[in-house]
């Protein structure tokens, strides 16, 4: 009982692909919070850092767990939603988990559970006549109807699920919206209730300011 406990409460090394994003970085906040040792796997090298080349090169360092938070932004305001976009942001969660489950299957001293992440798009969307209740969906259910992000869902899914699940526990997550705090730090930005914000609120903010919401 005593053993079981010191294990649980020994400081984890937990690997996040995408850690240094939006919720990344607040996941990671909460685990260096607690003790924990956190890298992160990214596009960029740096301290606590590998890059997803030296991943497929050298292997997966030895850890706790592995969190997949990696993936360009699906709404860029920036960019249209054309082919090539489509495209950028399919690859860059069908890649990036691929090399990562390659590298967790490959690992000789795996980690106790690898978390793939994914968004509750997966879904998709249907139209409902007026007379027609909202479906109730869970785990089990299939897409209602597939749009380019459950597409995109349904393939990030495959890649995740190429993992060995006897060797790795795999615990999927649906992410819904998340919405952070906007971070005011100039005078400007304070006095005009301006400010930067991260994850899906800077983009649908204006939409909303000009009462298009
Ligand atoms: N925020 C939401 O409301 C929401 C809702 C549902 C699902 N999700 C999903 O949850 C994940 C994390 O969300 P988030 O809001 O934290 O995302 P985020 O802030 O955009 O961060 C994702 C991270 O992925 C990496 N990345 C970006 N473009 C990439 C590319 N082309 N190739 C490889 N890596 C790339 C970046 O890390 P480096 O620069 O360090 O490489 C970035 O920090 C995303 O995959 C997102 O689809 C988010």
């Amino acid at each position: 009982m005593s053993t079981d406990v010191s294990l649980a409460n020994a400081p984890r090394h937990i690997i996040i692909g995408g850690g240094s994003g939006f919720i990344g970085s607040a996941l990671t906040k909460a685990l260096r919070a607690r003790g924990d040792r956190v890298s992160w796997i990214s596009r960029t090298p740096g301290p606590d850092r590998i890059t997803w080349d030296e991943l497929a090169e050298n292997g997966l360092p030895v850890c706790d767990a592995v969190v997949n938070l990696a993936g360009q932004h699906i709404l860029d305001i920036r960019r249209r939603w054309d082919d090539a976009y489509r495209d950028e942001v399919i690859r860059s969660r069908v890649d990036t988990t691929r090399t990562l489950v390659a590298a967790l299957n490959k690992s000789p001293a795996p980690p106790a559970v690898f978390v793939s992440t994914a968004g509750k798009c997966f879904y998709g969307t249907k139209e409902l006549d007026a007379t027609e209740a909202h479906p109730e969906l869970d785990e089990d259910s299939k897409p209602m109807g597939l749009d380019f992000p459950a597409e995109l869902v349904g393939q990030w899914e495959a890649a995740a699920d190429g993992i060995d699940a006897d060797r790795i526990r795999h615990a999927k997550l649906r992410i819904g919206v998340v919405l952070g705090k906007v971070e005011r730090k100039s005078d400007i930005g304070r006095l005009w209730q301006i400010g930067r914000a991260r994850g899906f609120l800077p983009v649908i903010r204006l939409p909303f300011c000009l009462g298009l919401g």
